[in-house]
């Protein structure tokens, strides 16, 4: 078993989070609790594959720097511990707690079916009554099974305030399944979502649900539901994650949509399973999300060795009503400007083809903000991770109205996989001539984030580590950069 970490391993992220060492799969159980922001997650301690799942740990008081924690769950006579949620127990419904409060784990129990001798998987409960420290097994579980169903998995748990009760909702096949309880312990089926909405291109996982107000407005609110879609073969894209807005009655989701409607969450390749945080102070008030960043398509198979799996950066999460609709943004936390060092700085500067203003910059862990306006260019863009022989595009394509990645050439690509190799484009509209960037790079991934998160991208790459270079141009045409700040951003490690 490999042991020594260093986190200076190649391709490890810098200010992502990931494990010490071995495998790391979805976040789970993400909750604030007396300060911390947990985030527990899917991880197998003795292989850098996935196999029998635990539950690792980690709590950060910033969401940026983490501090890592013994295992929470570990397997028992009931099985594995997949993917679930977490939840503080206020009022001690569940009377684990004494009357005070404390930390609810809902989770999905996997083994084998004595019956068939194929996959059962059952949700379950554990406790903690010390913060996260330490956790019980619940003596009752597992609390919800059916046998009807064998991919039954993923629980994601809320309070129900105008109702006085739990929700929760989990996946089933290709479908959604929300359930109601007064205690945790006993749940009672209260409808089914899905058969004939959105994609159903792979079996759905991981769901989420949540209310947000539309444009900050506290009197218009919506209900947004995520579903993450595992990989199939016959889709290049592999794993990810579509979500519909609606509306919640606490029985019933029911989606304003037409259900061929498609919304991605992220039109990337790597941002898969993300779940949001429970019990995020009101004052606070943000809806955070944060992913798995990689795609079952290939995650057995990235080129890391100590550890294989991270998450993305966490994000707020906001509606925004569009003329097509009400739409889901995503931001960075504005938590992790703590790492930022200052690189770089241009102001209302004409950019010409032909012309790198960067050609002096460097750097592998960064944040470029950019406002670039749109003149006579066809196509402009940044490369970053450069070098002589490689180099991730991050590019607006002005006829199309695309934003682009092509990681084609950003480094190890075909001996990865067939399909890691690509370029995918967004629909992107400039407002008033101008697109705004926002980018993230590590030591093996880009986020992008344009026009304040309208459009989200979230790829793996793995650039030599000597691949420091950038490079912003233009083709066709002129672009004027209204304004640039490039950041190297400090390792969280
Ligand atoms: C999603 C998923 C979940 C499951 C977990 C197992 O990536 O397949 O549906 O609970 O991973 O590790």
């Amino acid at each position: 078993m490999i042991t020594t970490t260093s986190y200076k391993e190649v391709y490890r992220p810098q200010y992502h989070f990931s494990p010490p060492s071995q495998w790391l799969n979805d976040p789970n159980g993400m909750v604030f609790y007396e300060g911390e922001y947990h985030l527990f997650y899917q991880y197998h301690p003795e292989s850098n594959l996935w196999g029998p799942m635990h539950w690792g740990h980690a709590v950060s008081t910033d969401l940026v720097t983490w501090r890592h924690l013994p295992i929470a769950l570990k397997p028992d006579h009931n099985g594995f511990i997949f993917s679930g949620s977490a939840v503080v127990d206020w009022k001690d419904s569940s009377g684990f707690f004494d009357g005070g409060s404390g930390l609810v784990a809902i989770f999905t129990h996997e083994d084998t079916n004595p019956e068939t001798g194929g996959s059962r998987q059952r949700q379950s409960l554990a406790y903690s009554q010390d913060k996260g420290r330490t956790w019980t097994m619940y003596k009752g579980n597992p609390v919800l099974e059916d046998s009807r169903f064998i991919d039954f998995r993923d629980p994601k748990v809320f309070w129900d305030g105008p109702r006085q009760r739990w929700a929760m909702l989990l996946v089933a096949g290709d479908r959604v399944i929300f359930y109601s309880s007064p205690n945790l312990t006993d749940w009672t089926f209260c409808s089914e979502f899905g058969e004939l909405e959105g994609s159903h291109a792979g079996v759905w996982e991981c769901p989420d649900l949540f209310e947000l107000p539309v444009d900050d407005n506290e009197e218009h609110s919506k209900w947004v539901l995520i579903v993450s879609i595992g990989d199939h073969p016959e889709s290049p894209e592999g794993s990810r994650t579509q979500y519909f807005i609606g509306s919640f009655d606490g029985t019933q989701f029911v989606n304003d949509s037409s259900p061929d409607n498609l919304l991605w969450l992220d039109y990337g390749r790597d941002n898969y399973a993300g779940v949001t945080w429970s019990d995020v102070p009101a004052q606070d008030g943000r809806r955070l999300i944060i992913g798995w960043m990689t795609n079952w398509k290939y995650a057995k198979l990235t080129p890391t060795d100590v550890w294989r799996g991270a998450m993305t950066i966490p994000r707020v999460l906001e509606l925004q009503a569009t003329n097509e609709g009400i739409r889901l943004i995503q931001k960075p936390v504005n938590e992790l400007k703590a790492l930022r060092e200052p690189l770089y700085e241009l102001h209302n500067q004409q950019l010409q083809p032909g012309n790198n203003l960067l050609e002096e910059v460097r750097g592998d862990s960064l944040e470029i903000e950019a406002e670039i306006e749109l003149q006579d260019a066809v196509e402009f863009g940044f490369k970053v991770r450069m070098s002589e022989k490689e180099g991730t595009v991050i590019g607006f394509d002005a006829e199309k109205e695309t934003l682009f990645i092509d990681r084609s050439h950003s480094g190890l690509t075909d001996s990865i996989h067939e399909h890691f190799s690509c370029r995918h484009d967004a629909v992107l509209k400039p407002t008033n001539n101008r697109i705004k960037v926002h980018i993230y790079v590590d030591w093996s991934s880009v986020e992008v984030f344009a026009n304040n998160g309208e459009v989200v991208m979230t790829d793996l790459i793995f650039p030599d580590p000597e691949s420091k270079g950038l490079e912003l141009y233009t083709r066709g045409g002129n672009v004027k950069v209204n304004s640039l700040y490039i950041y190297s951003l400090r390792t969280i490690w």
